[in-house]
């Protein structure tokens, strides 16, 4: 699980996405979500310790939350303060006084339209767990629900990095009986090896663009008229989107997915405040997509998080068209359109 003492995580990219949670300290999201594991796309986390320290107090609990230093000039940026309150959350009943190196990096560039929330959460607390030696308290049932339970409160899709027996999986995060302990669940989702081929690529239409956060977006969700709507049918589509993978249904993956983040948008675009991502070149770059993808009857499909970048899932016999697809979304948008591609599969398009 990493080089060199780093602790390893994956991206996601949702098919049915999580969109809107309860704001209370638990984060709970309003819906189940369903993601496909970006291997290519990884974070890599260390973190140690100066001072004091047992990690054989697991057990007991140090109600004592007096001191806790966060080594700030060994790290390149200011600790966001949702980190700050994860890891001081964390080491609440570990420690009374301790001193943090967080050592971070992604092996994938900031804007390439993948956030690195989630994978950064989820290798953040897989380096905490290392830490404490987590593997030698806990079973292994016991230590996936603390993983997921801490990568949740820094970011929900990192709830959805935390399994990672391999680097293609569809990962389904699910909400639980809220009378029970543990309120949501994640697990693999069993698929048909013909998943085993497919790819993922961005186009990157805006990298700079200033958009709501997700965090924000989260919060206005429940404003929207269409939430509870689109929050009524998630389930079913679960059940379904299971079943396609299972049976290698690809028409129905395609058609839930690409249903499923239109349904997303439409919510982020009728909640108040508003957002919207689907701009023009977002637009006219889907539209290019379905007409090139349908009269060529490939096997691909879309889907688009809080960002103007159009994420692509295919096969190899789709990748002709997608070339293509570049050079004509190019001339259409008049510049240059840069493509990141999931890289443990190897060269590009
Ligand atoms: C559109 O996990 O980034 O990517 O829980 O506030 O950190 P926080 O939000 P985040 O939301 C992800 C939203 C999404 C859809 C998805 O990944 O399911």
């Amino acid at each position: 699980n990493g080089d060199e003492g780093y602790s390893s995580a994956p991206s996601n990219i949702a098919l049915i996405k999580y969109w809107g949670k309860n704001l209370s300290r638990k984060q709970i999201p309003d819906n189940s979500s369903l993601s496909y594991t970006l291997g290519g796309f990884r974070s890599f986390t260390k973190v140690t310790t100066q001072g004091r320290f047992l990690p054989e107090t697991y057990e007991k609990t140090i109600p004592i939350r007096n001191k806790l230093y966060l080594n700030s000039k060994d790290i390149e940026f200011p600790i966001p303060e949702k980190m700050d309150i994860l890891i001081q959350s964390i080491f609440y009943n570990f420690a009374d006084e301790i001193t943090l190196k967080i050592e971070s990096y992604n092996n994938f560039p900031t804007a390439c339209g993948i956030a690195s929330s989630a994978s950064g959460y989820a290798a953040l607390v897989g380096a905490i767990a290392d830490l404490l030696q987590l593997k030698k308290h806990l079973s292994a049932i016991e230590l996936h629900t603390w993983l997921t339970e801490w990568a949740r409160l820094g970011s929900g899709s990192a709830t959805r990095s935390v399994i990672q027996s391999s680097e293609d999986s569809f990962i389904k995060w699910e909400l639980e009986d809220s009378c029970k302990e543990s309120f949501t669940k994640t697990s693999e989702l069993t698929f048909h090896p013909k998943w085993k081929q497919l790819e993922h690529c961005v186009f990157v239409l805006n990298a700079n663009e200033k958009k709501t956060s997700s965090s924000d977006g989260h919060k206005s969700a429940s404003t929207s008229p269409l939430h509870n709507v689109r929050v009524a049918g998630v389930s079913k589509k679960i059940a379904m989107m299971t079943k396609a993978l299972k049976e290698f249904d690809f028409d129905l993956v395609q058609q839930i997915s690409e249903e499923d983040a239109f349904a997303m948008h439409a919510v982020m675009q009728t909640g108040n405040p508003s957002a919207c991502y689907l701009d023009e070149d977002v637009s006219k770059a889907l539209a290019l997509f379905i007409q090139m993808r349908d009269s060529n009857e490939v096997l691909a499909f879309w889907t688009l998080d809080a960002g103007p970048n159009l994420h692509i899932l295919y096969y190899k016999d789709a990748k002709q068209i997608l070339t293509e697809y570049h050079v004509k979304l190019q001339e259409l948008l008049d510049r240059d359109i840069k493509i990141f591609k999931n890289a443990y599969r190897g060269g590009l398009l």
